[in-house]
């Protein structure tokens, strides 16, 4: 496991059974990245989800500086500089999934996100010429929808019962999004060995409301 703060990766690798290593490091320095994976050695799966600092992101485009328009396509860079660094160490029977959003299917017209999801689209396109180019390792890339994360954390009391109303009474599924949920479906990515190049939305139907 590998996020920037050793502290947060402790305390998850704590509640974890079995053989967990858990390393620091920055997805968005290479060097750090490249540091990483020279330790971690020889490996089978790569499950890519770093970065997500969604909510402080968004903007109109009008209101949009460059500076937080390049921030917005940082996912895509920290996606490359692990698939990059991983590529060299991963096994032939291996697979790498990353991580894409929903709104590549579902634009948002409200939400100041059109350079996320920019990203999200690279990450996806990134993903499925990987599983062409890389081949016989497996690339998948998973799309989820309104995910109960750390990413909706500095929401107020407020905004956070609107949104599981909303999701309540518009998602297909009657419900948020939960971390597991996700879970489950990269780990049916990662181990049925006859998928590949599908970029798979996980997101209680939100693509087709
Ligand atoms: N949650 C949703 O509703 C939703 C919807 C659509 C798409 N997504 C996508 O799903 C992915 C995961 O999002 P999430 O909701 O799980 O976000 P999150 O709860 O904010 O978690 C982000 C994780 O990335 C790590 N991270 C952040 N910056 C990093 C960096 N520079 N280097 C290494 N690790 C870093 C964080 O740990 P540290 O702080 O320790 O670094 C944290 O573990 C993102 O690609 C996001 O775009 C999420």
């Amino acid at each position: 496991m590998s996020s920037r703060s050793q502290d947060k990766l402790n305390h998850v690798a704590n509640s974890i059974v079995g053989n967990v290593k858990a390393i620091a490091a920055n997805i968005l320095d290479e060097n750090s990245v490249d540091a990483l994976f020279e330790q971690v050695g020889s490996f089978d799966h790569l499950v890519v989800t770093a970065v997500a600092d969604e909510n402080s992101l968004r903007s109109s485009l009008a209101d949009m500086d460059t500076e937080t328009a390049r921030r917005g396509m940082e996912k895509f860079w920290g996606t490359f500089f692990a698939a990059r660094a991983a590529v060299k160490n991963i096994a032939q029977d291996g697979s790498i999934t990353l991580t894409s959003s929903v709104s590549i299917f579902k634009p948002s017209k409200t939400g100041g996100v059109s350079v996320m999801s920019a990203a999200s689209g690279a990450v996806a396109v990134f993903g499925r010429t990987l599983a062409a180019e890389l081949a016989p390792i497996r690339v998948n890339v998973i799309a989820p929808g309104v995910v109960e994360t750390g990413v909706w954390s500095n929401q107020s009391n407020s905004e956070r019962s609107d949104l599981l109303e909303w999701a309540e009474k518009s998602l297909r599924v009657e419900h948020i999004g939960q971390a597991e949920e996700l879970a489950q479906a990269i780990l049916s990515l990662i181990t049925n060995s006859y998928i590949t190049g599908v970029v798979l939305p996980v997101d209680g139907g939100l693509s087709i409301t």
